[in-house]
């Protein structure tokens, strides 16, 4: 018994990882392909082709928006997946301002200390497959939104902050489609507890629902 214990102990770790299954081809879209290992979030990167399948599916109208795009790592899928549509790319490219970081600081949220200033705005459009799409919006949002007369089907919140996240939800949320999605990264990442915080608070002002995914840093999903 305890021999059994302790194999457990030592290799259960092991066993159970083999127990996940990941989907490694969207084969109910009768697409056979492998899951992209140049991509390590599998979970959300699927996620993001099924809901583009189904905005594309209803014909919906209107753009599609990253609010924190460093270099382009996600964006170039939504670029991807979304290859007509106008796409909106908001970021500093200078990494987080000096006040949201001290509205995370004060509330406890993060340090804001993580460095994301190595980027530029050419480097994000050289990987971009459909770049004549892409719209940039340099500089401190939400002061870089105003005047934008748009509406969107598809928006991905990736700021991080607090600060960011909250205006990001207050703006993008009005403007989207119905049948259309946000979704906000670091739901779930204890590293920046200021996302969750931003998602709870939005929905609970506004009585929205979300859908909280387990992707790496845990995403939640809102739905219109
Ligand atoms: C985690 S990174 C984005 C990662 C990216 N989505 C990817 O796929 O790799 C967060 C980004 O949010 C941007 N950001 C945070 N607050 C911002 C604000 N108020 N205005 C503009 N950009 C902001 C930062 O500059 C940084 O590039």
């Amino acid at each position: 018994m305890i021999l059994i214990q302790g194999f457990n102990y030592l290799f259960g770790s092991f066993f159970n990882k083999q127990k996940v299954v990941i989907s490694n081809s969207l084969n109910y879209l009768n697409r056979k392909r492998d899951i992209n290992r140049n991509y390590l979030d599998h979970v959300r990167l699927a996620t993001l082709e099924l809901v583009a399948e189904e905005i594309n599916k209803k014909g919906l109208q209107g753009a599609v928006a990253e609010l924190g795009v460093y270099k382009g790592k996600f964006a170039r899928y939504i670029n991807q997946y979304f290859p007509e549509r106008d796409f909106y790319l908001f970021d500093t490219f200078e990494g987080f301002d000096k006040k949201d970081i001290a509205a995370e600081l004060n509330n406890n949220f993060s340090s804001g200390a993580q460095d994301f200033t190595n980027t530029s705005v050419e480097k994000v459009l050289a990987i971009m497959p459909h770049a004549k799409q892409c719209i940039v919006k340099k500089g401190f949002f939400p002061e870089t939104a105003k005047g934008l007369k748009e509406e969107f089907v598809f928006v991905s919140i990736d700021a991080d902050l607090y600060d960011p996240i909250y205006n990001g939800l207050n703006y993008f949320y009005p403007l989207l489609k119905k049948g259309g999605y946000i979704f906000v990264h670091d739901f779930n990442n204890d590293g920046y507890k200021g996302a969750k915080q931003a998602v709870k608070q939005f929905c609970k002002e506004n009585n929205v629902s979300f859908t909280p995914i387990p992707d790496a840093c845990g995403s939640a999903i809102i739905a219109k």
